[in-house]
């Protein structure tokens, strides 16, 4: 079979594409452990208050774990619970959040925290606070009359 010079070239530019995109997906799964964010875990969106750990929300300093805290926080309309939190300088955090009623959003303003909290789940993300400093979280959800009125804030220091 005869095959063009030009066709040859698209074929193996696609092929190697393809390998290089597959083996992307493949090291960011598997190695690097990347996967759909939270919707694995999931919690009783009636039951908040009565289900660890949004039975105690708050920063809490754990053991044994890739992370030295918890920073757990419950949002509803409209505000989030804890209304604000001191975390010590280079921990780190990890961020577990849920909603007791509609859709909100969890985003701390200056980092890459920004989570999407839904009803019956349980978002999570782990980071390092090494910056001194008082971080906004906003709703970025829109979730009612108040939306514009739900915030928390994170103090970052010594
Ligand atoms: Cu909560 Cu917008």
């Amino acid at each position: 079979m005869h095959m063009h010079k030009l066709e040859k070239i698209w074929l193996i530019f696609g092929l190697a594409a393809l390998i290089v995109f597959l083996s992307t997906i493949g090291v960011s799964a598997f190695y690097l452990g990347n996967k759909p964010p939270s919707c694995l875990t999931t919690v009783d969106p009636e039951k908040v208050d009565q289900t660890a750990p949004f039975n105690k929300p708050g920063l809490h300093k754990v053991e044994g774990k890739d992370w030295d805290y918890e920073l757990v926080f419950v949002a509803q309309a409209f505000a989030y619970t804890p209304t604000q939190v001191t975390v010590p300088l280079g921990a780190k955090v990890k961020v577990i959040a849920t909603t007791k009623d509609v859709v909100h959003g969890l985003e701390v303003a200056g980092t890459n925290i920004n989570m999407m909290l839904e009803p019956g789940y349980v978002s999570e993300y782990t980071t390092t606070f090494d910056k001194e400093g008082e971080y906004l979280i906003v709703c970025n959800e829109y979730c009612g009359t108040g939306h514009h009125l739900m915030s928390s804030k994170i103090e970052v220091k010594k």
